[in-house]
């Protein structure tokens, strides 16, 4: 998007994230993940970030039926509101990554570009891709919110997986068949890649 705001300029804080992250004691990180409607994203980003919480860290998610209700309330489901959806929260996100904040977000986001270039937006090993994978039958059988059948029935457009398309992460940091994991293992699976990133560990 071009930027119209001109005659605006950056002003260094001398807050740094680098400062953050040594009063934290950890370092800050975003955990992206993506999935279809129904796939445990949400349940599991607030899974993950309760055991964070509880160790002490500094954490917040982001979570798509939410933040549709306030900084995205103006967008619906079209191919260009979902990418106007996605662009905010990875702005959001890389602001919450420079208050060292370990940001969890839970969004479809199912578009390849748009995931890519959230991605390109942190550092290099700041953005961790995870994706919630769980087949579509699974996640219609389901149906948790009962939108699955709405969407069957025409009742809501361009759902993802029905009437809009879902396009699979190529090179993810961690993929979750939740569909055969159970929330506690696949919240273990998550902790561990952040152990193994010493992302969760004092900063120097
Ligand atoms: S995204 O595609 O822009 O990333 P987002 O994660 O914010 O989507 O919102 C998805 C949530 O909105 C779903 O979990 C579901 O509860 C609700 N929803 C309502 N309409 C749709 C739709 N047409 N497609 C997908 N999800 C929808």
């Amino acid at each position: 998007m071009p930027n119209k705001s001109l005659h605006t300029v950056w002003h260094r804080a001398t807050i740094t994230r680098q400062r953050r992250e040594q009063k934290n004691a950890h370092k800050s990180v975003v955990l992206w993940f993506t999935g279809l409607s129904g796939s445990g994203k949400s349940t599991l980003a607030h899974t993950v970030e309760e055991q964070l919480f509880l160790s002490g860290l500094s954490t917040f998610v982001l979570d798509g039926d939410n933040v549709r209700h306030g900084l995205c309330n103006d967008l619906g489901f079209s191919d260009t509101d979902r990418k106007e959806n996605i662009r905010r929260i990875s702005e959001t996100a890389k602001l919450l990554l420079e208050a060292g904040v370990i940001t969890l977000t839970a969004f479809i986001s199912p578009f390849k570009a748009e995931r890519a270039t959230a991605r390109n937006l942190m550092p290099n090993g700041d953005f961790i891709e995870i994706y919630c994978f769980c087949p579509l039958p699974v996640c219609e059988r389901r149906d948790v919110k009962g939108l699955y059948k709405k969407a069957r029935l025409g009742e809501i457009k361009d759902f993802t997986g029905i009437s809009s398309p879902y396009e699979e992460p190529e090179n993810p940091e961690l993929i979750i068949n939740t569909s055969q994991f159970t929330l506690e293992e696949s919240a273990q699976l998550v902790i561990s890649l952040l152990r193994d990133r010493n992302i969760l560990s004092a900063v120097e």
